[in-house]
């Protein structure tokens, strides 16, 4: 009987475990976010963008928080406070979503933010010229 208990325990956590671990990385990921204008969705300013300042935004200095804190340190849309997001931030790991996804979109979404959601607006803290560091950065180290 006691084994009987243990192994139904197990088998719970273990349900846990690969439930927990597969939300922080879901892909395809349900997007419903509004798209940029058609102007700014092709424009793409990444080329000469800096991804080593790109990284610092991303990782430590952007306000009010830093990327990661949300999407992840790698970028699987599993940070810290991601986790307890709906809908869950972006995981830019995910190719079957993130190729619907330009870089100029990128640059809209982080400029305005995404109505109704933890994403938010970054126009008065990050200038255009940081947003394209910053997208430079995610799209060659988390979407290769
Ligand atoms: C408080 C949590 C949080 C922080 C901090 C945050 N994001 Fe997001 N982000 C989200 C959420 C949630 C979404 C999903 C929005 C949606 O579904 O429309 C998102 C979506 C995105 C998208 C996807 C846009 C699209 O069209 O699909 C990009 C790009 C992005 N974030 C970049 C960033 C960058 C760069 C930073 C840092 C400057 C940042 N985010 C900071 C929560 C966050």
């Amino acid at each position: 009987m006691r084994k009987f208990a243990l192994s139904i325990a197990f088998i719970v956590l273990s349900l846990f475990l690969v439930n927990t671990a597969f939300a922080a990385t879901k892909c395809p990921q349900p997007r419903k976010t509004k798209s940029a204008p058609s102007s700014t969705f092709k424009s793409d300013k990444t080329k000469r963008a800096n991804v080593k300042k790109g990284k610092a935004i991303y990782q430590k200095t952007a306000k009010p928080m830093a990327c990661q804190m949300c999407h992840g340190k790698k970028g699987g849309g599993d940070g810290k406070l991601g986790k307890a997001l709906k809908p869950a931030p972006r995981n830019f790991k995910c190719a079957k979503t993130m190729k619907k996804v330009s870089a100029g979109q990128m640059f809209w979404i982080i400029k305005h933010g995404s109505k109704g959601t933890g994403m938010v607006a970054h126009k008065k803290t990050l200038k255009d010229k940081d947003i394209w560091n910053v997208i430079k950065y995610i799209r060659k180290d988390f979407m290769k």
